[in-house]
């Protein structure tokens, strides 16, 4: 049961709820989510000139992060000592998440950051085995009592507000009570995951929008509709649907970081060239030519992303596996074809036992010698594409003529030089996806025949299996 204890005032005065929102957030709708490894600093500045209103770090372990002989893991989770992270001129808005089962821990961890973010939030949502064996994210479900004490020590005690994310429970009336129990407990924003705790892996689905609708009208604090963001188009739709005021994006984002760059839009070199530590990308015509501005050039994105991790000025590094993740992701179209195997396993090689093209004592001296590898790699690709692309613009082919059509899905399958959404199907379908996507690849699909995202509706996109995640071993192997 919800407790129901009466709420002290917080010492000082803080904003809360839409006045937070609207006032220090401001108003944000495209929100990148707390990605473990993922949604650190370097990347952080990438998705902000890239559309991204909000962006939240990657959960940190509050029972760590407080103790003060965890040195190191303090230092990598959140690098107070640099001054970058949450800085307001390069790091804002920014909500800082910990996962956390003891309030006092919790606590002592949000104390240390909360004159560096705009508010912190606590992480109810994370299904993953490490979770259950920590007890914390999705497995505190069950457990309203220590919920609603974590985030009303925030709430009292803190001089910044406390949000939360969490999945919702299978019943809809269950999840609304869950819902006005977090906000009861003092949280100022709340993000729902419309998935609930079994949805991942294998078995992650589509997640329900007409739970977060219900959830959105049942509280008066803003709430961020998270789940099934593929595509620029599925934004206003997650929307239209929910009601929610903003939305918030993971692996969608991951895969095409322009995904909130929306196709009226500035052209990507456009948006990179205002920031003037970013030269702005070499024009390259066939990839640019076809390309848009939502769907740029996956390799743009990379070395632009790579720019920033090795820029003189920046000290707070992202570490090799943040940056592989990276750009296996963002690579993807490209490295998953036949006749990559090359680049791909040299991606995986970079940083192990020596592998790779670069070795320690190469370029720099700022022990970044890995990424100058990464942008070797980059471009590579970058040369292979462009080939593949200048084959396809004599042809007279546009972005809608080289754009195929997932058989499982309905989706959108685009030239394989573009940032695009990957996603998987369910399990028994996927022999099948796999063989006939081969034989749809660019320049087979039916000229003239022109489709929305909006396709994703229904059965089609019922069949989507858009996996949590995928380990890099998975496309290294
Ligand atoms: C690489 C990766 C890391 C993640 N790490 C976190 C995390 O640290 N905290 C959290 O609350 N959720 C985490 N998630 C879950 C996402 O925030 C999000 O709730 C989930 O992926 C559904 O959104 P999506 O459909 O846009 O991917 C992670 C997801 C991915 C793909």
């Amino acid at each position: 049961m919800a407790p129901h204890t009466t709420l002290q005032a917080p010492a000082t005065r803080k904003l809360a709820g839409y006045e937070f929102y609207r006032e220090v957030l401001g108003s944000p709708k495209y929100v990148v989510a707390p990605m473990v490894d993922q949604s650190e600093l370097a990347w952080r500045i990438l998705s902000r000139r890239l559309g991204a209103q909000l962006i939240y770090t990657p959960m940190i372990n509050a029972k760590m992060f407080s103790s003060p002989s965890s040195t190191r893991y303090r230092l990598s989770a959140f690098n107070l000592p640099n001054t970058e992270e949450g800085h307001p001129s390069l790091d804002r808005p920014l909500i800082v998440q910990f996962a956390a089962n003891d309030p006092a821990q919790l606590l002592a961890s949000a104390r240390l950051v909360e004159d560096r973010c705009d508010a912190v939030d606590i992480n109810l949502g994370c299904p993953q085995d490490i979770a259950k064996r920590g007890r914390y994210g999705a497995f505190l479900q069950d457990d309203w009592e220590l919920i609603y004490q974590m985030i009303n020590t925030l709430h009292t005690n803190l001089k910044i507000p406390v949000t939360a994310k969490f999945r919702i429970f299978p019943s809809i009336e269950k999840t609304v009570q869950y819902a006005q129990m977090l906000e009861r407990a003092g949280a100022q924003i709340l993000t729902c995951h419309g998935r609930v705790r079994e949805q991942r892996g294998q078995n992650t689905g589509l997640a329900s929008y007409a739970h977060i609708a219900a959830v959105k009208r049942a509280v008066r604090v803003p709430v961020l509709a998270n789940g099934n963001i593929l595509f620029h188009a599925d934004i206003e739709r997650c929307l239209a649907e929910t009601g929610a005021d903003g939305v918030m994006c993971a692996e969608g984002q991951l895969y095409n970081a322009a995904l909130f760059v929306g196709e009226g839009s500035s052209p990507l070199s456009t948006i990179l060239s205002h920031s003037p530590s970013t030269p702005a990308p070499t024009p390259i015509p066939a990839m640019h030519a076809l390309s848009t501005a939502a769907h740029p050039p996956h390799t743009t994105l990379a070395q632009t992303y790579l720019s920033i991790v090795l820029h003189p000025t920046l000290k707070t590094k992202p570490p090799l596996s943040a940056v592989k993740g990276h750009m296996f992701k963002l690579l993807r179209p490209a490295l998953g074809r036949p006749g990559m195997e090359d680049l791909r396993e040299r991606t995986g090689r970079v940083g192990v036992g020596g592998g790779g093209g670069r070795s320690r004592g190469e370029g720099g001296g700022d022990g970044m010698w890995w990424a100058r590898e990464f942008l070797d790699i980059v471009w590579e690709v970058e040369k292979r594409m462009e080939a593949d692309a200048s084959a396809a613009l004599p042809a007279g082919h546009t972005i809608q003529t080289l754009t195929a059509t997932d058989p499982a899905t309905g989706l959108d399958i685009l030239p394989h030089w573009l940032a695009q959404p990957y996603f998987r199907v369910a399990k028994e379908k996927k022999e099948v996806v796999e063989v006939e996507a081969e034989v749809l690849v660019v320049g087979e699909k039916d000229k003239g025949v022109t489709r929305s995202p909006l396709v994703l509706d229904g059965i089609k996109r019922a069949m989507v299996a858009h996996e949590a995640r995928e380990p890099e071993s998975v496309l290294v192997a």
